[in-house]
This record gives C-alpha cells, structure tokens and sequence, in this order.
C-alpha cells in the first residue's frame, strides 16, 4: 500500500507539499510496477532572515537580544544580532525582518547607543521603509512617568515610515521575564505564517 499524509496531520501546506513529494518518490522507488508517478521534490521552507538590534545601557536588552536569538535559531530561523549603533535607517529596507529590543534611559531617552539611529529615524529626511517588517519589545520601569518611551518611540516611527509590524508592541516593567517569553513566542508564530 502506498504511502500518504493521514488528512489531520498537523503541517502547513507547504510541509504537506514537500513531504507528498518525497512520498511520491519512495511509493515510487519501492513499488516500480506501480504506476506512482514522482512529483518533484521541492525544499522544504527555510527559516527567516531576522536582524536583531538590541538598545541596552546597562545590558538588559543586549543579554534578551542573545537570547533571542537563540530561541528563533532554534525555530530554524536565521537571526542575526547587531548593536544599533552599527545600523542606519538606509540600512533598513534591506533587511526585511527587524527585531528591536530597547530600554529607556535617562528622562525618557534612548539609550546611548541607540540614540543615532533614534535621532537619524525621527528625522525629516528619514527614508519611507515600505519593505521593512518588524516588531519591539520595550524595557523600562513603571516609576518613571516616560514608562517605556524609547521603544514606544521606535514602534510608532517604523509604522508611520510604512513599516509593517509582525505584532503589537510589547512592553515590559523591570521583571521583563513574562513580556521576553511572550515576545518571543509571538515572534515564533508571526514569523512561521
Ligand atoms: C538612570 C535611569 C533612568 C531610567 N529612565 C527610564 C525611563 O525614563 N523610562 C523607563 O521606562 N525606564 C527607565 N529606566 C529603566 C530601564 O529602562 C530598565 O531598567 C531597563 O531594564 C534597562 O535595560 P538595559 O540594561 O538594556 O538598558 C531607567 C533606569 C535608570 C537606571
């Protein structure tokens, strides 16, 4: 009897596609006479490129964006983590999936070495970042009356430059454990569709 997929297995359609492929191939290898015609196997689908730009003073987001990007490279995914001083918006619209992890400092401000891109986005000139898909985990602390202001500022200024966000913003206060876990889970399911 020939090999298939049972009806309630539980992969996406292009899962199903390759795995009937490789199916067709072996139903056909064992069974010659069978007639079974072989379907070309195609790949099976990669993991995302994603850019992970942490925005860290005193380590926190640096230690999350490692973190990450473990997590999504285990998914298959192919991350790659950056300092956001090293980035520029003209950089962006090459990058495809962005993933910022930033705190606040200071009074509301970014950190320092978020500041340049932070600056260089909010300007007049910035470009339009219509290829752009992306999605920012906030840290902060509730006590400061800009809670989370840096990273609310970088999802507000993506979307309105025509950046696409893959999720909500997520913000988190000082235990950032839960928000992390759920950011990174969100990311898992947005970046699996
Ligand atoms: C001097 C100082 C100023 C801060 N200012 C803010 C602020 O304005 N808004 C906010 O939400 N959090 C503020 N925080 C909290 C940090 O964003 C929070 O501790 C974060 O986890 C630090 O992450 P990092 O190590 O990646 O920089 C401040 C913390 C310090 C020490």
């Amino acid at each position: 009897m020939p090999l298939h997929i049972p009806n309630t297995a539980p992969f996406t359609g292009a899962q199903k596609q390759w795995l009937k492929g490789y199916l067709d191939a072996l139903n056909c290898a064992l069974n010659p006479s069978s007639g079974a015609t072989t379907t070309a196997v195609v790949a099976p689908p990669a993991g995302q490129p994603v850019t992970i730009l942490w925005g860290s003073q005193t380590g926190n987001s640096e230690a999350l964006g490692k973190k990450l990007s473990k997590a999504l490279a285990a998914k298959g995914h192919r991350p790659t983590l950056r300092d956001m001083a090293d980035i520029s918006p003209a950089d962006l619209n090459s990058i495809g999936n962005l993933l910022i992890i930033t705190s606040t400092y200071g009074d509301g401000e970014p950190p320092d070495n978020a500041a340049a891109l932070y600056a260089a986005l909010h300007a007049a000139d910035a470009p339009a970042l219509p290829q752009l898909n992306f999605a920012v985990l906030a840290l902060g602390d509730s006590n400061y009356a800009e809670f989370c202001k840096c990273g609310r500022d970088f999802h507000t200024r993506l979307s309105a430059l025509g950046a696409k966000p893959l999720l909500p913003l997520i913000e988190s206060d000082v235990d950032y454990d839960a928000p992390f876990a759920k950011f990174t889970k969100e990311l898992e399911l947005a970046l699996s569709a």
